[in-house]
């Protein structure tokens, strides 16, 4: 009889695992019958991610979308004001500007690191600018101290948004702890995750209050029952804090094992590091690769999503680089141009970067790229 055929293999782009005190800690939180926003889980939680970000407060919120919403609600952003937000980057970091009836501003990247170009920022500014909203993306640290600049000489907040980027240092401190105030989220395919899940990161205390007061329908701390402002149900569960206190005590093994498959990518594309962007590593930054993202260059033919297909076929999952928000039903404007984030979304695509992936799988995906390119 014929061998059969070997399976085809199957690389997601991300995956969790859950091979700490994951299972111990939800079975408490059943036995306990602690499930929902109140729990010892919950503050073990943000005083362990507040410890690890370097910052005085972690709130814990129910996804990164209403971190980041619940971090803007913390400055007191008002309707009619504006926030200056990379075109590049996740739809919900525009949307939080919007859900206070205030504007996005966009921003175009720069090609290196793909974030907020900082030299362009002061062309941004109206009077009606309150903050810069920005982004790590793909886990590589903005350049804060070109962009904390700006914003000190225009009395201008900064929150970055680092749902993207845990663990990673810019020069040599943490993000989420180098602006006014910062947000996680721990979506299933995050550096860590609680299924749904995030966090705002903050200094200042009066903040922390404030925004611990959305979080929780508006309730003043003191008074039950008595609601002096709108706010929000964003809180987190008990369940989704007991999985994210075991994902934290493993967050350095995770972080680690994302750089070291970087690092193989790195060896594996070298024969393609003429041909596309791989990503970069400023020197004053500690990337966290949350994922590998490289940027075709002209001298590949073939398309990117003809070249994402080829890697669909042999079981590898990619994922395109964002549309800019820009081009967006919500947020588009006629003839508004944003060069670097236009071409870096036609053009670039994420490979699968994971805890599980092995040395000889990113041997694999890399070998399947070296052919799909065609040089
Ligand atoms: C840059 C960025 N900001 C915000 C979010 C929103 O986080 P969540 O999906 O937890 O609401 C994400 C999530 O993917 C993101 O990538």
């Amino acid at each position: 009889m014929p061998a059969a055929a070997p399976a085809p293999r199957k690389i997601a782009v991300s995956a969790p695992q859950f091979q700490g005190n994951e299972a111990k800690y939800v079975q408490e939180c059943l036995d306990t019958t602690w499930v929902s926003s109140i729990g010892r889980f919950i503050p073990l939680f943000e005083q362990g991610f507040a410890e690890y970000c370097e910052v005085e407060h972690a709130i814990a919120a129910n996804n990164g979308t209403s971190a980041l919403h619940l971090a803007l609600l913390g400055m007191d952003l008002q309707p009619g004001d504006e926030v200056i937000v990379p075109t590049l980057t996740f739809v919900a970091t525009a949307n939080a500007v919007t859900y206070c009836g205030a504007k996005p501003v966009f921003i175009d990247s720069e090609p290196r690191t793909m974030n907020l170009d900082p030299a362009l920022l002061e062309a941004c500014i109206t009077p009606k600018t309150r903050g810069i909203l920005v982004v790590h993306l793909y886990g590589h640290p903005a350049d804060m101290d070109a962009i904390l600049a700006v914003a000190r000489r225009h009395n201008l907040f900064v929150i970055e948004d680092a749902a993207e980027a845990h663990g990673a240092l810019y020069r040599g401190r943490k993000v989420g702890g180098l602006g006014d105030a910062g947000t996680f989220s721990f979506f299933g395919n995050k550096i860590i995750t609680t299924g749904e899940g995030g966090m705002v990161t903050v200094r200042d205390h009066g903040r922390a209050e404030r925004i611990r007061i959305f979080r929780g329908q508006g309730m003043q701390p003191d008074r039950r029952y008595w609601f002096p402002v709108i706010g929000y149900n964003y809180r987190m569960t008990n369940i989704q804090a007991a999985l994210g206190l075991a994902q934290l005590e493993q967050i350095d093994r995770y972080t680690a094992h994302h750089r070291m498959v970087a690092s193989w990518y790195a060896h594996y594309l070298s024969p393609l590091a003429e041909a596309m962007a791989l990503p970069v590593e400023e020197p004053w930054a500690r990337h966290a690769y949350w994922l590998y993202t490289v940027v075709l260059g002209p001298a590949i033919a073939t398309s990117r999503d003809e070249i994402m297909a080829g890697l669909a076929e042999a079981g590898i999952e990619t994922r395109p680089v964002f549309y800019p928000m820009h081009v967006m039903p919500p947020f588009f404007s006629e003839g508004a141009s944003f060069p670097v984030a236009e071409r870096l979304s036609a053009r670039g695509l994420s490979l699968p970067t994971h805890i599980r992936l092995t040395e000889e799988d990113v041997a694999y995906i890399a070998g399947h790229l070296l052919r799909l390119c065609n040089l």
